[in-house]
């Protein structure tokens, strides 16, 4: 070939390769402007957000931050506010990721949750020993409690919306778990055993009179005796006059469950008790074997990894169940004041899988049109 038919060749090849591009970027684009946003139809029924983690906060997960950016009006922090992380040592405490994603949440507008000030995993040990190793007395625990709420919720006083003060204090039974803050404050007494719980709702609305105040748990959609323990709990700290706006069930769901009749028996017995009811943690793990709770050391993205989680058959379940889920929450948003999805995206959640809306390269799954239908149905 002649080197002037060459080049003509080239250019023609760089033209339409350049239009190509020109008409994928369009088309693209064109289709994320088709895309409905969730806080948009959601907008006349409930907050709508997912949990945060420091890359997305911080830029480094552009594809985290696009999404929730575009779709959610609330957030909550992943991991940075549980007390190993921002209070590691007796007199330290490492403020610079909570403080941005504080920040990150304000620039975006969203309605900012704090999770977690009294919780049994993701505490350092120092917190519940003395110097010679041993248990502390109750006194010493509940003023290290104290103080821990105070700085924390004072900190952020007027910014944060509202604080899960306790996390998953009930076993499956609906009894109170066995954690040290149980045992210490407690004492073991009968009498006591809901003192650890009062104390840390008292102290953080001292800490901030304004915020919201929850308590959270996993499988209250699915445990009967679990949800009426919750129930028994709130009930016990509105007898003693202590402030409580809601309930969080996690909803860490499967493909197959919860029921409806299960969540349908949480949202109205919680909701019953005259507070309203968050669903703080949703996601639904499409490898349903096995152990079916949120705790983390039964729980890892291996356990519910899913090869199977790319197939039509597996979104198009997906898709049912997610669309079930919020058809319930929808039918009883009266009592419901925020649904909260743990993670962004497939690739930066905590388990494996398939569990949320978007996919591994943030592209919205047949479950979020799901979702978006099920909103627009609602009136
Ligand atoms: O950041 C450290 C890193 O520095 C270190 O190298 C690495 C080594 O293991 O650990 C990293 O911390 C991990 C952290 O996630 C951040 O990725 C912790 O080990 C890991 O235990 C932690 O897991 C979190 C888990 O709670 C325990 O706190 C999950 O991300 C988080 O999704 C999960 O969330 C909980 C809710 O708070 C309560 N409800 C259940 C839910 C799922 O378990």
């Amino acid at each position: 070939m002649r080197l002037r038919e060459r080049a003509m060749k080239t250019r023609q090849a760089i033209t339409i390769v350049t239009l190509v591009g020109f008409l994928v970027g369009a088309v693209s684009c064109m289709a994320e402007q088709d895309v409905p946003t969730l806080k948009d139809v959601l907008k006349n029924h409930f907050l709508i957000g997912g949990a945060l983690n420091g890359r997305v906060v911080t830029g480094r997960d552009s594809l985290a931050a696009a999404i929730v950016e575009k779709h959610f009006n609330t957030a909550t922090a992943e991991n940075d506010l549980k007390w190993q992380r921002i209070h590691p040592w007796p007199d330290q405490y490492n403020w610079e990721p909570a403080d941005s994603y504080v920040a990150y949440c304000e620039k975006n507008r969203m309605a900012i949750i704090g999770h977690c000030l009294v919780w049994h995993n993701q505490v350092p040990r120092w917190v519940f020993r003395d110097d010679s190793g041993n248990d502390l007395t109750r006194d010493v625990l509940l003023t290290r409690m104290k103080d821990h709420i105070t700085t924390v919720v004072g900190r952020y006083k007027g910014r944060i919306k509202g604080w899960d003060v306790v996390n998953e204090a009930l076993n499956e039974d609906g009894t109170l778990r066995n954690t040290p803050w149980l045992r210490i404050i407690g004492e073991g007494s009968e009498d006591k055993r809901y003192d650890y719980i009062e104390h840390a709702f008292r102290w953080a609305h001292e800490a901030d009179p304004n915020a919201e105040l929850y308590y959270n748990d996993y499988s209250l959609e699915s445990s009967k005796a679990k949800c009426d323990g919750a129930v028994a709990l709130v009930k016990h700290l509105k007898s003693k006059g202590i402030r409580i706006a809601a309930v969080g069930i996690q909803l860490h769901g499967s493909l197959t469950h919860p029921s409806v009749e299960g969540l349908e028996y949480a949202i109205t017995s919680l909701a019953a008790t005259g507070v309203k009811v968050m669903v703080t943690e949703l996601d639904i793990r499409t490898q349903s074997r096995g152990y079916r709770g949120a705790d983390i050391s039964r729980v890892s993205r291996a356990s519910t990894s899913d090869s199977d989680a790319a197939s039509a058959e597996t979104q198009k379940k997906l898709a049912e169940k997610y669309a079930e889920i919020l058809s319930v929450l929808l039918k009883h948003k009266k009592d419901i004041t925020r649904v909260t999805f743990w993670g962004v995206y497939d690739g930066a959640s905590w388990i494996g899988g398939s569990p949320l809306l978007f996919d591994r390269s943030g592209q919205p799954k047949e479950a979020f049109f799901a979702v978006v239908r099920a909103a627009r149905e609602s009136r």
